[in-house]
């Protein structure tokens, strides 16, 4: 399956890394310990659930993996895990189960914030778990089949957040499925999330209803892969790929945010192949289900403006993963199936929704739905005073591509389980 922080997918796989005994340590205390201390009972915390991010030469501000990295950070830890700001997961924990899912337990978060009251303490050396041997720089899943490089673009060292997008012709001039996508930041720190499409291509499906709204209207164009803070690469489970057109290129949609340096970025993203004429069984489609511009018109202070939205499916279909997408005055985003039964099945609740964060939520167990089923999407913004990230509780809120304009767009992406001929479908 894809694995994500992408967010493709956005991929936490870092996480997915860990040794089984952190995973074991942590479920054997579910109350929490009374006097914890960081080599016991914090720092396999920290490994599972923080220093996929927090450690050196990355995004995170901070290296969470020493007892000295961390200790200066006590209070701000304690305040960010307590109003579960940090790990960055947005899921009401009740709904769905997702891959390589960092959230804490209450116990952990209890555990933290105990430590951080009574002062700190380090504890024994001899408690401490092995560091884990993070990936340092370079790329994780070895030499890729094809790397393309992004234009440059410009980070400047004092303004705040930039969107520039830039696109790379592949060069393919054969169609090739992908086994995998990997995307390496060159000053990983300013990168703080990227999306990368593909556009284009010999025989390209012309624009459709469905297409991501990003894509503008291009033919072949589609959101392949998705690069948050502390993601990890995208790989397709065997049988399963998506496809690289001949003479398509590749669309970097940078979000980049300054860290006082100019720099010029060239992001570097690496393809894996499958074999030269493999056919993979399944094709994952990526699709976006949009609320359409009309129906976002948000009143000024409306705190709970609702949208409903929905796609039928048409052939029975495997939903690999679900990322929504709405700007400053998102705050919460559900997804359901509705079967055709007529019973509705809770496939996702993302109900802390924050637009700084562009988490892709990959399914443990992928649901498969049949032919009939409606996803039935439902968005709330908040344009009141009180969401703290409105930039205007006054203003009449409409749809558009400015963080301070509004969207409201679920993307997922899934293969289809009936037999097919996955190219020929995708040309059609
Ligand atoms: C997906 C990456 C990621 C993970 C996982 C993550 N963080 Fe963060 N964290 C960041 C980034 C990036 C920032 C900088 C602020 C921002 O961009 O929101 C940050 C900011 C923080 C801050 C605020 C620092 C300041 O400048 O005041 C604290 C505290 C923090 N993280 C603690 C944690 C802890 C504790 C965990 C684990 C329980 C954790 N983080 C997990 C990426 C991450």
């Amino acid at each position: 399956m894809i694995a994500r922080y992408s967010f493709g997918m956005l991929a936490l796989l870092v996480f997915a890394g860990l040794p089984s005994a952190v995973a074991q340590e942590r479920t054997a205390t579910p109350a929490g310990p009374k006097e914890p201390t960081f080599t016991r009972d914090v720092l396999p915390i920290f490994q599972a659930s923080c220093q996929g991010c927090h450690r050196s030469n990355t995004s995170a501000p901070m290296s969470l993996v020493t007892y000295e990295d961390a200790r200066p950070w006590g209070r701000a830890i304690k305040q960010k895990v307590m109003a579960r700001e940090m790990p960055p997961w947005f899921s009401n924990r009740s709904v769905g189960e997702y891959e390589d899912d960092p959230s804490l337990t209450d116990a952990e978060i209890a555990t933290i914030a105990k430590w951080v009251d009574n002062g700190a303490p380090r504890g024994n050396l001899a408690d401490a778990p092995p560091p884990v041997a993070w990936p340092s720089g370079g790329w994780r899943l070895g030499e890729p089949d094809l790397v393309l490089t992004s234009p440059p673009v410009q980070v400047s060292a004092v303004s705040g957040d930039a969107f520039p997008e830039v696109e790379v012709p592949t060069g393919l001039t054969e169609d090739r499925y992908l086994r995998s996508i990997e995307i390496l930041p060159e000053h990983d720190p300013v990168v703080h999330h990227l999306v990368i499409f593909s556009v284009g291509g010999v025989g390209a499906a012309p624009a459709q209803a469905g297409d991501d709204p990003r894509c503008a209207g291009g033919a072949g164009c589609s959101k392949l892969a998705n690069l948050a803070k502390g993601g990890s690469p995208d790989t397709f489970a065997e049988g399963t790929s998506r496809l690289l057109l001949k003479g398509s290129s590749i669309r970097f949609q940078y979000h980049l945010n300054s860290n006082g340096k100019s720099h010029v970025e060239h992001t570097k993203v690496g393809f894996r192949f499958y074999p030269k004429g493999y056919v993979p069984k399944n094709l994952i489609v990526a699709k976006a289900i949009s609320s359409g511009v009309a129906a976002l018109v948000i009143p000024p202070g409306v705190a709970d403006y609702k949208s409903v939205f929905s796609m039928k499916v048409e052939r029975e279909m495997t939903l690999v993963d679900f990322q929504p997408h709405m700007h400053y005055r998102g705050k919460r985003m559900t997804l359901d199936a509705i079967l055709p039964s007529g019973q509705i099945q809770a496939l996702s609740d993302i109900d802390r929704f924050t637009q700084h964060w562009q988490v892709n939520y990959v399914y443990k167990d992928p649901p498969t739905l049949p032919a009939g089923t409606v996803l039935r999407v439902t968005s709330y913004h908040d344009n009141s005073a009180a969401n703290k990230l409105n930039p205007d509780p006054t203003a009449v809120v409409t749809w558009g591509e400015r963080s301070v304009d509004e969207m409201a767009i679920a993307h997922i992406d899934y293969y289809e389980t009936s037999p097919q001929t996955p190219k020929s479908r995708d040309r059609q």
